[in-house]
C-alpha cells in the first residue's frame, strides 16, 4: 500500500489572491473509470485527477483484466481498455485502501454476470453499509451471497431482468449504489426504475458515458431514473468511447472557503457552479460574494453553467449561518468539514447538522486545539465563533477532515502543522502547491523530517 506521511507546515495569515482551475473530479472519475469495465471497446476518459484513489482504481482494474493502455502519454487523459475477463474477483487489499472500489460491482456484473467483490470495511467517518447495493441488485434478480468476506454476486439463468427499485435508505439514497444499480440494469431485459436514485451530478455524468456506450437512460439527476436495457454497450462503429470528467464540486466549493477564510479573492476556472448552489447560497449568507465572470471565448463556444468562471470575493466580518447535509442538491457532506472551519471565525454562533455521516467529526476535536469553540451533541454541533485561531499540530485520518485543517491553518495566526496528509492527497491533486500559486504559504515535509 501506498502510504506518505508528508506533512503540510503552513504560515497561517496570508490573504490568498488569484486564479485556479478546478480539476476533473474524483467522485465522478472512479464509476466513470469502473464503467470501462462494461465494453469491450477502449473508453477514454479526459481531465481525470492525479489522486491516489485513482491510482488504487488502476490498480483494482488492472488486476480485473482492464488495462490503461496510454502509459506516456498526456497525464490527464486515460484510455482504459478491458480486454481480458478471465478475472472478477475485487480483493480485499484494494478495497480495503478504497471503499470506492465497490463501483465495480455493477459493470462486472452487467457485463460477465459474475463478480466477487470484497466487503468494504467501516471508516474513519461511519459504518458504510452496502445492503442498499445489494438489495438493488437482487431486485434484478441477481443471486447474492457471502465468502469469506467476499460478495457474489451472479446473474440468473436467463440473464438480469428490468424492475422497479426503491433505493432510498434510512439517509436517503446512495450514490455509489445508485451508480451500480444503474449500470447492471442497463442490460437487463426490460425496464428498470430506480425509484428514489441518488440526484448527485457525478450520477449525471456516469449516465452520460453509459449513453455514449449505447444504454438507454432518463431521468438521470431525478430521484427517478428509467433505464430500457440493451443486449450490450459498446462504441458505435467500433471505435472508441471518449468523455471529459465533470469538474470536482468539493474542491471547487473549498476552494471557495479557502479565498472566504483568507479575506481573499480568487477566480475559479472550470467551476460546476450548476452543482453547487446550495453550496453558495450559504455562502452567500456568510457574506461571500460568487459571482460568474465574463472571459473571452473563443468562436463557437456554447456557454455551459458546469464549467464556469467565477471570482470569490468576502468580506470582512463573516456572518453566522444554519447549515444541514443533505443528499443533493442539498448542501454537500464533503463540504461539511471545510464550512465549519470557515464558521469557527463567524460573528456568533452558527449550528451544523450531518445527516448523511452523523458520526463525520473527526475534525471536531483538531479545530478545537487551534482554539475554536465548539459544542457537539450527536449529530449537531455549534460553532461559536472566535475572533482568531491559533495555529497547532493536528491531524485527521479523513480526507475532507484534513481540508478543514488546512483552511484552518491558512486562517490561523502562527504555524500549522497538518500531519498525515496522504488523507488529503486522496482526493485534492497537489492541494499545496494550487494554495502556494495564490499566495499561501505551506510546505510539504516528509513526517521524518518534522520530527528532527
Ligand atoms: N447507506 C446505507 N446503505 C447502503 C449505502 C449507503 O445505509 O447500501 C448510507 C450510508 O451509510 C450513508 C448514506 O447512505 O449514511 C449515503 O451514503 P452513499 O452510499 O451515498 O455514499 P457513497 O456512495 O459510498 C459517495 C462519495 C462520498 C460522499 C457520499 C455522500 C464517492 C467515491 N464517494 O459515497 O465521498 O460523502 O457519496 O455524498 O463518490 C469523499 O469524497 O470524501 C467521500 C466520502
Amino acid at each position: 500500500m501506498e502510504l506518505e506521511m508528508d506533512t503540510f507546515v503552513i504560515e497561517g495569515g496570508r490573504r490568498l489572491a488569484g486564479r485556479l482551475r478546478v480539476h476533473g473530479s474524483k467522485n465522478a472519475s472512479l464509476p466513470l473509470m469502473a464503467a470501462a469495465l462494461m465494453c469491450d471497446d477502449p473508453v477514454v476518459l479526459r481531465d481525470v485527477p492525479d489522486l491516489a484513489d485513482i491510482r488504487n482504481m488502476l490498480r483494482l482494474l488492472a488486476e480485473l483484466g482492464c488495462h490503461k493502455t496510454n502509459e506516456g502519454g498526456p497525464k490527464d487523459v486515460m484510455c482504459l481498455h478491458a480486454a481480458d475477463r478471465s478475472n472478477s474477483h475485487a480483493r480485499y487489499e484494494i478495497v480495503r485502501t478504497m471503499r470506492a472500489g465497490v463501483c465495480v460491482l455493477g459493470p462486472l456484473l452487467a457485463r460477465r454476470g459474475y463478480c466477487r467483490v470484497s466487503m468494504p470495511g467501516g471508516c474513519a467517518i461511519g459504518d458504510r453499509p452496502i445492503d442498499l447495493h445489494l438489495h438493488g441488485m437482487r431486485a434484478l434478480g441477481a443471486h447474492v451471497s457471502m465468502e469469506s468476506g467476499d460478495i457474489i454476486v451472479k446473474s440468473p439463468v436467463g440473464g438480469l431482468k428490468g424492475a422497479t427499485i426503491f433505493l432510498g435508505g434510512p439517509f436517503g439514497s446512495t450514490v455509489l449504489g445508485t451508480a451500480n444499480v444503474m449500470c447492471a440494469a442497463t442490460v437487463a431485459k426490460g425496464r428498470t426504475i430506480i425509484e428514489s436514485a441518488a440526484c448527485e451530478p457525478e450520477i449525471v455524468d456516469l449516465a452520460s458515458l453509459l449513453t455514449k456506450m449505447g444504454a438507454k437512460i432518463t431521468g438521470a439527476g431525478s430521484p427517478r431514473i428509467t433505464i430500457d436495457g440493451v443486449s450490450q454497450l459498446g462504441a458505435s462503429g467500433g471505435g472508441s468511447i471518449d468523455h471529459t470528467v465533470m469538474p470536482d464540486r468539493i474542491e471547487a466549493g473549498t476552494f471557495m472557503m479557502a479565498a472566504a477564510i483568507t479575506n481573499g479573492d480568487l477566480v475559479l476556472d472550470n467551476c460546476p457552479t450548476d452543482a453547487l448552489l446550495s453550496t453558495i447560497d450559504r455562502l452567500n449568507a456568510i457574506g461571500v460574494e460568487v459571482e460568474p465572470i465574463e472571459i473571452l471565448r473563443p468562436a463557437g463556444w456554447v456557454a455551459d453553467p458546469l464549467r464556469q468562471a467565477v471570482r470569490v470575493t468576502s468580506g470582512r466580518v463573516i456572518k453566522p449561518v444554519e447549515v444541514t447535509t443533505q443528499p443533493h442538491p442539498g448542501f454537500p457532506t464533503d463540504l461539511q468539514a471545510q464550512l465549519m472551519a470557515l464558521l469557527t471565525l463567524a460573528d456568533g454562533n452558527s449550528v451544523i447538522t450531518e445527516r448523511i455521516f452523523p458520526e463525520r467529526f473527526l475534525h471536531v476535536a483538531e479545530l478545537a486545539r487551534m482554539g475554536a469553540k465548539i459544542f457537539r451533541q450527536g449529530p449537531t454541533v455549534i460553532v461559536s465563533g472566535v475572533r482568531q485561531l491559533k495555529g497547532a499540530p493536528v491531524m485527521a485520518s479523513d480526507l475532507r477532515a484534513s481540508a478543514c485543517l488546512v483552511l484552518a491553518g491558512l486562517a490561523a495566526e502562527g504555524t500549522t502543522i497538518v500531519n498525515r496528509v496522504y488523507h488529503l492527497d486522496r482526493g485534492y491533486e497537489k492541494m499545496e502547491e494550487h494554495l502556494c500559486g495564490v499566495g499561501a504559504k505551506i510546505t510539504r515535509v516528509s513526517e521524518k523530517e518534522v520530527g528532527e
